[in-house]
């Protein structure tokens, strides 16, 4: 999970890093109340999660509480790169004498974690990088030791800071480290990491990205980060009854046991819909091992609530659980559903009990359900009826 820069203030703030006031703001008014609060000259800041606010525009300096009025006014409803501004922060404004970069991140391709640092912060990184890559230290990161003072030290020397500025920009490293320790994030970045004219060292602008695996255990206080407005509402739904899905782009409905047999599935379904308009899969849904009727129904629930979806098709393999009991879940799940089942489903089954799974499909005689023999013979009649009904 990404969090937006205000929260990635509030974190820093929480683990001891320097940063400046900052409050968040949804209208103009509450913006110029920010800024009566704060005093002073403030920085209205978008808060959407992409990077070049500044140069997009987003990122307006206001010497009075009502000229924060009028850059909120403006900058609230703005599009950055296809994101919606729908908040602000109103920041304190800073004097800043020199801006450097930082980030600490997890480095998948070497199993470890890696520091990035610069004494010429604040333009994009990626451009610099490109640039001038000798400008931009990159100082592996033990995951046993961290951040301490002599990694700290080493940080600072490799990115050519001053020796008057070092031990404080160390000891800066150091809190964010602990921020990306002590959150499990898999990101921690600042840029721009300043230097005021006072000479203090503060973090302007943070980007954090949390490991959602570690939040559920670890962290409950993070779900209170999630943005579950922005979210698809049926990604939403489908979390909240603890199914695994994933929302695509096509017409075909998929609900499969075993992310393997989804992801084949998938794959299939895509093929098919080659011979029949070009239709693909809606979606990725692994009901797992226990297919049970309500499972079954919250599945489909999900599904056929999608308006892009034309047809459903369900690709089980029976095994701890068979066929049989997936059968009946499948009918149970349609007596549940009832006039909310209202899209074809075209339903393959194989494995552990396929016959009785097959026979009590039959005996329900469901108007809406296919049978169909073989993963390839499904995925074809689905693409079909998917075709046919767009
Ligand atoms: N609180 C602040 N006070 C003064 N200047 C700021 C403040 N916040 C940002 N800026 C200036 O605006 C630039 C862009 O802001 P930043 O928060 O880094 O957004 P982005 O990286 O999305 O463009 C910074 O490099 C800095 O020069
Ligand atoms: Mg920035």
């Amino acid at each position: 999970m990404d969090l937006y820069e205000y929260q990635a203030r509030d974190l820093f703030e929480a683990h001891g890093v320097p940063v400046l006031a900052g409050i968040v703001a949804y209208t103009p008014e509450e913006a110029k109340a920010a800024a009566e609060k704060i005093g002073g000259v403030v920085v209205v800041k978008a808060q959407v999660k992409v990077g070049g606010r500044g140069k997009a525009g987003g990122v307006k300096v206001a010497k009075t509480a009502d000229e924060a009025f009028e850059h909120a006014s403006n900058i609230l409803g703005m599009d950055i790169k296809g994101h919606t501004v729908n908040k602000v922060m109103i920041a304190q404004g800073a004097d800043i004498a020199e801006e450097f970069y930082f980030s600490v991140l997890l480095d998948r391709a070497n199993r470890n974690y890696l520091a990035m640092c610069s004494v010429e912060g604040g333009m994009e990184i990626e451009q610099l990088a490109e640039e001038r890559p000798e400008a931009l230290a990159r100082v592996a990161v033990d995951p046993l030791v961290g951040i301490d003072a002599d990694k700290a030290a080493e940080i600072v020397a490799e990115a050519g800071f001053p020796e008057e500025l070092r031990g404080k920009v160390a000891e800066t490293l150091q809190t964010l480290w602990t921020v990306f320790k002590e959150e499990d994030a898999t990101l921690v970045e600042v840029n721009p990491l300043v230097k005021t004219g006072a000479g203090d060292i503060v973090a302007l602008d943070g980007k954090v990205s949390l490991d959602d695996n570690a939040s559920e255990v670890r962290h409950p206080a993070h779900e209170e980060l999630e943005d579950k407005g922005a979210a698809d509402p049926l990604e939403s739904k489908a979390k909240a009854l603890g199914l695994n899905y994933v929302k695509l782009d096509g017409e075909i409905g998929i609900i499969g046991n075993g992310a393997g047999l989804v992801m084949s599935t998938l794959d299939v379904v895509a093929y098919a819909g080659e011979n029949h308009g070009d239709v693909k899969p809606a979606n990725f849904l692994d009901i797992g091992g226990g297919a049970s009727a309500e499972v079954m129904a919250n599945g489909l629930d999900v599904i056929l609530n999608d308006p892009q979806v034309k047809s459903v098709f369900v690709n089980v393999f029976g095994g701890i659980t068979a066929c049989d009991a997936v059968a009946n879940g499948i009918v149970g799940a349609l007596n549940t559903l009832g006039d909310a089942a209202n899209k074809p489903l075209v339903v393959r089954l194989d494995g552990n009990n396929v016959e009785e799974g097959r026979a009590i499909l039959a005996e329900a005689n469901h108007p809406l359900v296919t049978l169909a023999a073989t993963m390839d013979e499904g995925a074809d009649k689905a693409a079909e009826l998917a075709n046919s009904a767009k």
